[in-house]
């Protein structure tokens, strides 16, 4: 089931993206940030009530969301649940009147079969601003920037 994530998933949430940032696949996110960001994320959740997938979409600017924090446990990749987690924040971009979704991975097939398009990242500067700045990487990103349009 892809639901709304719940104040109750965040330690769950926070655990998994803690096993992929050890590996540097995403980027760890602090208690704080998850509990105020929490609006921005849906989860998977398995049979047993387990979250075993997230994803956040980030409003960045008028125009532009960003897709980060998406994760599936290993035990549950390659079944559809990563594209149902993205296609749940597409949905709610559209909603939302958003016209543009980026992301910035490593992952850039996943994102390719899901309609998305490599994009040079100097694109997004309101996104370097906000958070890019913050980030260990910087200014040496090598993750790629890849585009939905939306509208
Ligand atoms: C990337 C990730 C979310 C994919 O989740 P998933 O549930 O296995 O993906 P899905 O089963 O929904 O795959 C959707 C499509 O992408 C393809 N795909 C999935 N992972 C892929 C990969 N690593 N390389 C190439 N294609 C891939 C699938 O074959 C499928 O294609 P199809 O629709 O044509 O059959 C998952 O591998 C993951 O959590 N990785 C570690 C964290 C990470 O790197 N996150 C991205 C940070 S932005």
């Amino acid at each position: 089931m892809i639901r709304k994530a719940r104040i109750t998933d965040v330690v769950e949430i926070q655990k998994m993206l803690r096993d992929f940032a050890a590996e540097g696949l995403l980027l760890a996110r602090p208690l704080s940030e998850l509990y105020t960001t929490l609006r921005d994320l849906v989860v998977f959740e398995d049979e047993e009530g387990t979250v075993a997938g997230c994803c956040g979409l980030h409003i960045i600017w008028s125009d532009l969301a960003e897709i980060r924090s998406l994760a599936v446990a290993r035990s549950c990749r390659r079944r559809g649940i990563g594209r149902r987690l993205v296609e749940a924040c597409m949905s709610e971009a559209v909603c939302l009147g958003i016209s543009k979704i980026f992301t910035l991975t490593y992952e850039v097939e996943f994102f390719e079969r899901l309609g998305f398009r490599l994009v040079d990242k100097n694109m997004f500067p309101q996104k370097v601003w906000a958070d890019c700045v913050h980030c260990p990487k910087f200014p040496n990103c090598d993750e790629s920037a890849l585009l939905l349009d939306i509208a």
